[in-house]
């Protein structure tokens, strides 16, 4: 019997860049097997923390293989408002038809999940249907859009932190009763506005659309009068959430099914394009589990 070392595996993926900031596409890779390949798992965490994103084609795997594989990154864990299959927690269903139009939470720029404690560590997503055009997702690379931030505006930031919430998001839409609810159980988060990347070190750029409002702004340095709030914490919390818009931190990734996308979900921001109704989408979604971010 043959048999394939890890490093001649590792050895042999094909990493294509997709942009000059973020963003590749590997080939020659099978995440079914790699779940069982310490080797070729290693190799992908660290072209991962590379290129924030990477992609995979013709990925034909189980809902299992999936799990598998995104377990080697840590545990996974459900969507408070968005149903997870039932014979595989963790593996949350963010699926879109004709029937639920209104249902849109994706098309913001966001970092998923920002409003717990421990944000993920990043995701694993499958597309299991997808329009013929249309329903794209961008990503962003928050590392990059930091670094070339104004030198006044990075010294008006450091140190301040900023408060996530999902009342302010997913719940808005609910019934007050039950938006409450959901607050109760996941109270908004605080996190510094520039996150220290716990593997690389990086300065990340951490606000984004589950962002609320500076928790440490107003300070005599700041404020005078209390008009100064409002016009200086609002507007520059507008102007750092937009930073994720700028073409140049971004990547665009056009879906086939048993397409697969896996980010790092603390450097990154993503946007899934809605511009496919009344068709079709289906994805699925491994949430692995992350640290605090102090
Ligand atoms: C997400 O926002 O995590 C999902 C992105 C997508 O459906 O493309």
């Amino acid at each position: 019997m043959n048999v394939i070392t890890s490093a001649a595996l590792t050895r042999s993926i094909h990493v294509e860049p997709l942009t000059c900031t973020i963003g590749a596409e590997l080939s020659n890779v099978q995440l079914g097997a790699a779940a069982h390949d310490a080797g070729l798992i290693a190799e992908i965490r660290a072209l991962l923390l590379k290129h924030r994103v990477l992609f995979f084609r013709d990925q034909d795997i189980s809902r299992a293989e999936h799990v598998a594989f995104a377990r080697h990154f840590g545990e996974l864990e459900d969507h408070p408002v968005v149903g997870s299959d039932p014979e595989h927690p963790g593996l949350v269903r963010i699926y879109k038809s004709p029937e639920t139009p209104a249902d849109r939470y994706e098309n913001a720029w966001h970092t998923d999940a920002t409003w717990r404690e421990k944000p993920p560590f990043g995701c694993v997503l499958r597309c299991v249907e997808c329009p013929p055009v249309g329903g794209d997702t961008m990503w962003a690379n928050m590392v990059e859009a930091y670094a070339r931030l104004p030198g006044d505006i990075k010294a008006k930031i450091a140190g301040l932190r900023a408060r996530h919430s999902i009342e302010a998001s997913f719940g808005a839409a609910m019934p007050m009763e039950r938006r409450l609810a959901l607050k109760a159980q996941f109270p908004d988060a605080e996190h510094p506005v520039v996150r220290t990347h716990p593997e690389t070190g990086e300065k990340v750029l951490f606000v984004n659309g589950f962002s609320t409002h500076f928790t440490n702004f107003h300070t005599p340095e700041h404020v005078r009068f209390g008009q100064d709030y409002q016009p200086g914490a609002a507007q520059l919390l507008s102007y750092l959430i937009s930073q994720a818009q700028i073409p140049e931190y971004q990547v665009r990734f056009r879906w086939k099914p048993n397409s697969v996308a896996f980010w790092d979900n603390r450097s990154t921001q993503h946007y899934a394009v809605m511009d496919y109704p009344p068709c079709h989408r289906k994805m699925e979604r491994a949430g692995i589990m992350g640290e605090a971010t102090f």
